[in-house]
């Protein structure tokens, strides 16, 4: 009998905990509607109790995610629970995700508590989960610091209060693949099938994707792991890796699946890039923009021979369509956009569909072709874009060289009003980011500006992403912007900043401890 592991995803939890990948509702729910596709069986959707935004995300999820559970992290406190129990209501398939440390570091110098209390409130997290949900799993963070007669009593008390996954993190991503293995034998032949053992491994040492595989073929049954390995610090276990491992070595992990459609690994992945501005390194297992880039002449010709020879699986098998990448120009219509966006794995309404096709035209009236990124970048920004935003009608700079930089804006305003205004900077993107301050009344920080061109040529789209600071109380947030004029991109992508930022107003994590 073929068994499962369940494939967990914390893209939008541990992945926007990544610095710079916070993401806005909408985002979010363009991502949780792509994960389910990519068949995922639970998607943790957020830390409901971290803020207004994240709860307001994981009830939005809730809503629209019918076949994969829903699932909200909580730490092992009432409001934590009781949170995370009501952003998740709305879900046909809920879980409750708590957690408390079990290493001795963690209970001495974190929680300033004995092993007796760290069960009673773990017991308790657990009991109170179960009063909002059947589905509980509970986690033992920094296990792979803790000692296992520890995690064993621990795994008892939660079993018995109801939990139905046990989870043993790496949380410092420390171990090394057989260590986790060892841990995930003991504590699975202790627990037996009274609870599925699952793991969370952290990438510090690069480990993180064999340290999940090892701990599979010990016995764990579910894996928690995100798209591109985004993550706190190094990032976790890389979905995509530890799929197409499974899948390319069938013959080494025995019986078992998972409920992945690999073809939608790449379209998974390139959304997630486009909408965090976060691209994986180019050698980058599976997503990687060389990951099937034959570069010397020997590799080529074995190649040109038999793929086999140096691919050991298709660009196919994760949607990757090496051969379709030129699509469309001016002269496309509706139905090749629609057919287009379909195979790239977009499902639009039909409002969505007539607005995206609006800005295509516009693209490709100055861009001749239109290559899939293309595609990707402008359809993502377009669905993620927030209502009732700030607009640019007009960009104009003058002596960019020589003389002192100024922008002149003319910018579309909430309530439809166009004002225009202009400034000086010490440069030309800063004299555009200064009129957009002006005008809005706003002062945003930049803490990171990149650009990035989208597919080849000379008339390539540019993508700027930019990471602004408008209250020193909150973090900061994402714009992005599309243009092949790089100027207008960056101011778009300011604008987008903003954007987001306004629709989440009061809903951002503040900074204090209640992140994880
Ligand atoms: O790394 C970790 O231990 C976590 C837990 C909250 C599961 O993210
Ligand atoms: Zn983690």
């Amino acid at each position: 009998m073929k068994e499962q592991i369940i494939i967990f995803d914390t893209t939008l939890r541990d992945g926007e905990q990544s610095p710079g990948a916070s993401m806005n509702t909408k985002e979010k729910i363009q991502i949780a509607t792509q994960l389910e596709k990519l068949g995922v069986d639970v998607i943790e959707a957020g830390f409901a109790a971290a803020s207004k935004g994240d709860f307001e995300a994981i009830n939005q999820i809730a809503k629209v995610v019918k076949n994969s559970t829903v699932c909200s992290l909580a730490r092992a406190l009432e409001n934590d629970i009781i949170q995370a129990g009501e952003a998740i209501k709305p879900a046909p398939k809920q879980r409750i995700h708590t957690f408390i440390a079990t290493s001795p570091i963690h209970m001495e110098y974190k929680l300033k508590m004995t092993t007796s209390q760290v069960i009673k409130k773990a017991v308790e997290a657990v009991t109170l989960a179960k009063s909002f949900v059947d589905d509980v799993e509970f986690s033992c963070e920094d296990a792979g610091r803790s000692d296992i007669g520890f995690l064993k009593e621990i795994s008892d008390a939660v079993i018995e209060a109801g939990a139905k996954t046990i989870n043993l993190p790496d949380t410092v991503g420390i171990k090394m693949p057989s260590e986790v293995g060892q841990m995930v034998q003991k504590v699975y032949d202790h627990i037996g099938r009274r609870a599925i053992i699952s793991v969370h491994n952290h990438n510090d040492l690069g480990l993180a994707v064999a340290n999940s595989l090892a701990a599979v073929q010990n016995g764990a049954r579910q894996i928690e792991c995100t798209i591109n390995g985004l993550g706190e610090r190094a990032g976790n276990a890389a979905l995509e890796e530890i799929i197409m491992a499974l899948k390319v070595r069938e013959d080494y992990f025995n019986d078992l699946y998972t409920n992945i459609n690999t073809k939608e690994i790449y379209p998974s992945s390139r959304m997630i890039a486009t909408i965090t501005g976060i691209e994986p390194q180019p050698n980058k297992a599976i997503v990687g923009k060389n990951a099937f880039a034959h570069e010397s002449g020997i590799h080529q010709d074995g190649i040109l021979k038999n793929k086999k020879t140096y691919e050991i699986f298709s660009p196919e098998e994760i949607g990757l369509d090496l051969k379709d990448t030129l699509v469309l120009g001016k002269h496309s219509g509706r139905a090749a956009f629609k057919d287009k966006l379909e195979k790239l794995g977009f499902t639009l309404s039909s409002d969505e569909l007539e607005s995206a096709f609006e800005k295509f035209k516009e693209l490709a009236d100055k861009k001749k072709d239109v290559y899939d990124d293309d595609l990707r970048a402008l359809v993502t920004s377009n669905m993620t874009s927030v209502d009732k935003a700030y607009e640019i009608i007009s960009l104009q700079l003058m002596d960019a060289t020589g003389g002192v930089p100024s922008a002149a804006i003319t910018i579309k305003m909430p309530d439809n009003s166009e004002v225009t205004d202009a400034a000086i900077g010490d440069g030309t993107i800063d004299a555009i980011f200064k009129t957009i301050d002006r005008i809005t009344g706003h002062s945003g920080a930049l803490m990171d500006y990149k650009v990035k061109s989208i597919s080849k040529g000379k008339d390539a789209l540019a993508s700027v992403t930019v990471q602004v600071n408008f209250n020193t109380d909150e973090p900061a947030v994402i714009g992005h912007g599309l243009s092949v004029d790089t100027m207008l991109a960056s101011a778009r992508a300011y604008l987008g900043a903003l954007n987001s930022y306004n629709s989440m107003k009061g809903m951002l994590k503040k900074r204090d401890n209640k992140g994880v």
